[in-house]
């Protein structure tokens, strides 16, 4: 007799796409007082890639979808769920739907997620979900975002910082039933689930650090009865609060994912942090004593793309041959919320 333990997860292809359009340190210190030597020294960033007028959100997402799903070496068709993690959707009531109906994958279910730059990583975890309890075989995790909408272009504090982008997975169920006679122990059942631990955390109380708020007025429909309106306003943050929190809890949650994935610092290839800040990048690997040539880093090129800059820097390393299948990549997200969390897999089937 069988004994169901549940589907494991395989991460088996990547997708990425960038705007064309590029905008350099030396551009910016045309718009605010800034210098290439201040935001190089300060954050590692050196041009960010800008969606132009008309360029949206869906159109970015979708072409990384579908080298996801080229790379995965499956079709459009197969795709059961749909999850988009974005904080800047085309369309509040959704834009993941729009990513179905263009890509053409006609029996996905399609919906966004929300959790800022640690988007990722949340779509990540809740995508093994459905497929670790055998409802989905094929997951499209698209990280997306177009945050040069929302950047107030005259704070030099923050319009340096972010750039848009979208990165994207396609996670895949792989069996791990095994004979009850064959279960000494649960491991073995388990032994080919790719997704080796994980952990995801929020702070709201810290929530001000951070914010793309929504803020209205009041206007009155008929005497007594008010609503509110307005429009969402430029990212306003706290870059000091924010960094303070990033190198003490990123580490942390990658400490706790490996303990769950049962392994040591040691054992990890390749760590993919998501991309706000060089100096970031570097304080959380000297903490967990990852040496530099492990961590991958392309935030140079594309500055913050929020939710889409894991997928990216993934896909970049996958496609120039660096992350080969098997090895362990332990990944993390940070950022509004706040929300952190990691996630330890190994690449490919
Ligand atoms: N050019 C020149 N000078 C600047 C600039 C700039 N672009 N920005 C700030 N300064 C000035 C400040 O005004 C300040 O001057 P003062 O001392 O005369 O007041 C000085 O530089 C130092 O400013 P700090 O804010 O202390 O600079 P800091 O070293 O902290 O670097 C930075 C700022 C890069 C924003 C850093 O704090 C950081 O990276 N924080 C993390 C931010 C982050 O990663 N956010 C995204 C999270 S992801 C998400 O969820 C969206």
């Amino acid at each position: 007799m069988l004994q169901q333990f549940g589907k494991g997860v395989a991460i088996t292809g990547s997708g990425a796409a960038t705007p064309a359009v590029s905008l350099t340190n030396q551009d910016l210190s045309q718009i605010v007082d800034t210098s290439d030597e201040w935001i190089s020294s300060r954050t590692g960033i050196q041009q960010r890639r800008l969606a132009m007028p008309g360029q949206s959100l869906c159109e970015l997402a979708s072409i990384a979808g579908e080298n996801a799903i080229a790379m995965a070496g499956i079709a459009p068709e197969d795709i059961d769920l749909i999850i988009l993690a974005t904080s800047t959707a085309d369309d509040l009531f959704g834009t993941a739907s729009q990513i179905q109906g263009k890509i053409g994958a006609t029996k996905a279910v399609a919906f966004d997620l929300t959790a800022a730059c640690s988007g990722f990583v949340f779509a990540l975890v809740t995508g093994a979900q459905f497929i670790r309890n055998g409802v989905y075989r094929n997951v499209l995790l698209i990280g997306g975002d177009v945050l040069s909408r929302w950047v107030d272009w005259s704070d030099r504090r923050t319009c340096i910082l972010f750039g848009d982008g979208a990165g994207a997975v396609v996670m895949q169920a792989v069996e791990s039933d095994v004979a009850d006679s064959e279960v000494s122990d649960t491991a073995n059942a388990t032994l080919r689930d790719r997704l080796l631990g994980f952990e995801i955390r929020s702070d709201g109380t810290q929530n001000h650090y951070l914010n793309l708020s929504y803020k209205g007025e009041a206007k009155e429909l008929i005497a007594g009865v008010s609503v509110e309106q307005g429009n969402f306003q430029p990212i306003t943050m706290n870059g000091q609060e924010v960094y303070r929190f990033a190198v003490k809890r990123v580490p942390e949650v990658i400490e706790k994912a490996l303990f769950r994935a049962n392994l040591t610092v040691d054992q990890v290839d390749w760590l993919i942090l998501h991309q706000a800040n060089q100096r970031i990048l570097d304080a959380v690997a000297q903490r967990l004593k990852i040496p530099p040539e492990k961590v991958i880093s392309n935030l140079a090129n594309y500055g913050n793309t929020s939710a889409a800059s894991i997928p990216i820097a993934l896909d970049e390393a996958v496609r120039e041959g660096k992350i080969k299948v098997g090895d362990t990549i332990a990944t993390a997200g940070f950022g509004a919320g706040l929300t952190w969390g990691a996630a330890i897999f190994q690449w490919g089937k």
